[in-house]
């Protein structure tokens, strides 16, 4: 049940009556900011009157004289200059809310139109291990599959798996030239992490030693460009220069600084990576004759490539060893995935991909490399280089026509980094060639995460943290807890070893995950644990604590829950509504639809977060004001118990749907 939803409709129907098309208007009703003004606000009749060219008062006026509302609503308020205040009925509230408890969906209705969704997410590249950055992905497709389909609607998950890009030649130049046999066999991944690290490292090295000069010069020319722009500066202040010159010298001084800035930063990088392997007699003694490794790591995936045999056996060798690595972080996360095509499962289709395209005329050959082109744009889309290989977007567009032909769908949403921003517009305009008019695509992107410093969170070697080690010290960190929670409980009612494991798992885990989707995905923010545990605040803990605490007032009570709902739900018991915190977390609790329905609008598990973290707080607020075992009658004692069960199963749904476990205990 949408409450907002329904009263949009009925208003839609009053606005057509007085002859207006309803659809710009319906908007422009909102959840009231302050409770003295109602429920709901509908803010049409100003905008309304303009057009009309009447009084936005008598608009008003006119439009409630249409208005059905008696069976939901007390007569609604018209305020100030035009502003219709709308009050649901309180004995109507009450009916709700009692409704949604007895619904094993608590009231969520299926669209009406549901889609058949193909949802892209995770996909990390898998010859390294999984870094922080893979949270966001992972988590927030893994929360929009769950509540796409709870609302009705029929998810594809393909995990699209990086399992044949060019980091595979960076491991097969480590595992020919620097295996440590041993360490692989105790540890495979890990050491598969070394080598790629460890190439990667001097590949670097030489690029850098390669750009250094050039970067030297840069930087010469750069300052030099700054101070002549100082000059032109002071020249024009001291000769007294008019205020709009003055200010264009000044901001030209400020673009050359940036740009100062940044070939510095480049240099800077340059030179420490350069610097790295230096000051390391083993690193120098590994450089010494690979000049050429850029080179030959790029023929080793071109090798894998074209089947040579041995790069395709090593292929084989490593992949299930990676997969496996995936999937404990997957199983440790509680994320699953219908269907994992790597990108490998199309390599077969891009040579005849590109041929057709050709064909067809929508690719053709530029500088010895093959594009696709756009009306209106200078850059084509790069399908296949100069040197024969395929590229990210070769595999994303035969990826399209795969989920085009295998499922029908009416949309493909991809959650990936916003750097990727342009890689999606491009593949999108391509796709419009390849006749995918109607199919929803969408790029659902999200920032970085950064450290303490604002800057993206790096090891101290400046490597991105892997997500293993945080999943970890989430779940020590959590262990902490709830390990000082466990030496204060009688010791007839303290945890097991196990139990405390599995709470710190889910306490740890939920905190990690929680604390990426509740932000903006567009935003970057600042990964830190002491946040992310607190006990108060928009964070899982909070809920999960929220939860607990429902649970445990049943059980200090002995309530029988099962015979509670019973009541409600045979009408041996009505529920009413009688305080002020009552009424408003009843009015939260009806809230749970419109909430899920935010987030598909626009893809974005935050609307969830938020609403979950309203509700713990009236919730806290009733909590305070209403006491539910001590209170002094039993019938206001059994409304009381029932509004906590609603407002448990409210907060452990939400969770579930965004990928979070509770605990019936802390
Ligand atoms: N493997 C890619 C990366 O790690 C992400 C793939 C996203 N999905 C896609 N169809 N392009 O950057």
């Amino acid at each position: 049940m949408n409450v907002i939803k329904i009263i949009a409709d009925r208003f839609a129907k009053a606005l057509a009556a007085i002859g207006v098309e309803p659809e710009p208007y319906l908007g422009l009703i909102r959840p009231s900011q302050d409770p003295k003004f109602g429920d709901f606000q509908a803010n049409f009749a100003m905008p309304l009157g303009k057009k009309l060219g009447k009084a936005p008062r008598d608009v008003a006026a006119d439009v409630v004289a249409n208005f059905e509302y008696e069976d939901l609503l007390e007569t609604p308020d018209i305020a100030g200059p035009g502003f219709i205040n709308l009050r649901v009925k309180t004995t109507r509230l009450a009916e709700l809310v009692q409704a949604e408890a007895c619904d094993e969906r608590l009231g969520v209705e299926k669209v009406a139109n549901p889609r058949k969704i193909v949802l892209d997410y995770s996909a990390p590249n898998v010859a390294k291990p999984l870094h922080v950055g893979h949270i966001r992905s992972t988590m927030i497709g893994n929360s929009l599959s769950r509540i796409l389909r709870f609302l009705g609607n029929d998810v594809v998950s393909d995990n699209h798996l990086g399992d044949w890009g060019t980091q595979f030649g960076m491991i097969f130049y480590g595992y020919r030239n620097f295996l440590d046999r041993k360490a692989y066999e105790e540890s495979p991944v890990e050491e598969l992490a070394r080598l790629y690290r460890l190439t990667r490292q001097l590949v670097d090295y030489f690029a850098a030693k390669n750009d250094v000069d050039k970067l030297t010069k840069d930087v010469e020319f750069a300052q030099n460009a700054l101070n002549a722009q100082k000059k032109v500066c002071i020249d024009a202040k001291e000769q007294g220069a008019p205020k709009d010159v003055l200010k264009k010298a000044n901001k030209e001084l400020d673009r050359l600084a940036k740009a100062l800035d940044s070939v510095r930063e480049k240099f800077e990088g340059a030179k420490s990576k350069i610097d790295a392997v230096e000051n390391n007699p083993e690193l120098v003694r590994l450089a010494e004759g690979r000049e050429t490794i850029g080179h030959d790591v790029l023929t080793e995936t071109s090798k894998l490539h074209h089947g040579d045999e041995q790069n395709r056996a090593l292929w084989n060798e490593i992949i299930p060893l990676c997969q496996e690595e995936v999937d404990h972080i997957y199983e440790r996360l509680d994320v699953k995935f219908d269907v994992a095509l790597g990108e490998s499962f199309y390599n077969d289709r891009l040579g005849p991909l590109v041929e057709r395209l050709k064909d067809e005329g929508i690719a053709r050959e530029t500088e010895g490399a093959v594009g696709v082109f756009f009306p209106d744009q200078d850059a084509p889309m790069l399908i296949q280089k100069s040197d024969g290989a395929y590229l990210y977007a070769t595999t994303d567009l035969a990826t399209l026509e795969y989920r085009r032909d295998t499922y029908h769908p009416d949309a493909i949403l991809y959650v990936v980094d916003f750097r990727q921003s342009h890689h999606f517009e491009q593949l999108f305009e391509a796709a419009k060639f390849l006749g995918m008019g109607n199919v929803e695509l969408y790029h659902i992107k999200f920032g970085t995460v950064l450290g303490d410093d604002g800057k993206p969170f790096k090891t101290r070697a400046g490597d991105a943290v892997e997500l293993k080690g945080l999943l970890d010290e989430a779940e020590a960190r959590a262990y902490a807890i709830v390990e000082g929670n466990n030496s204060d409980r009688p010791a007839e009612e303290r945890f097991s070893e196990e139990e405390m494991r599995e709470t710190a798992r889910r306490v740890g885990i939920g905190a990690l995950v929680y604390a990426d989707l509740s932000q903006n995905r567009d935003s970057d923010y600042v990964f830190s644990f002491d946040k992310m545990l607190a006990m108060n605040g928009n964070t899982a803990t909070y809920m999960q604590y929220a939860y607990a605490r429902v649970r445990s007032i049943f059980a200090k009570g002995a309530v029988d829950v099962a015979t509670l709902r019973k009541e409600y739900a045979d009408g041996t018991r009505t529920l009413t509504l009688e305080m002020p915190e009552e009424r408003a977390l009843a009015f939260e609790l009806v809230g749970f639809q419109a909430a899920l329905e935010s987030v598909v609008r626009d893809y974005r598990p935050n609307f969830l977060t938020a609403y979950l973290y309203e509700l713990a707080n009236k919730y806290s607020s009733f909590f305070e004001k209403c006491p539910v075992l001590r209170a002094s009658d039993e019938n206001v004692r059994a409304n009381r118990l029932f509004l906590c069960d609603l407002t448990a199963r409210t907060i452990a749904l939400g969770l579930k749907l965004l990928g979070i476990q509770t605990v019936e205990r802390m």
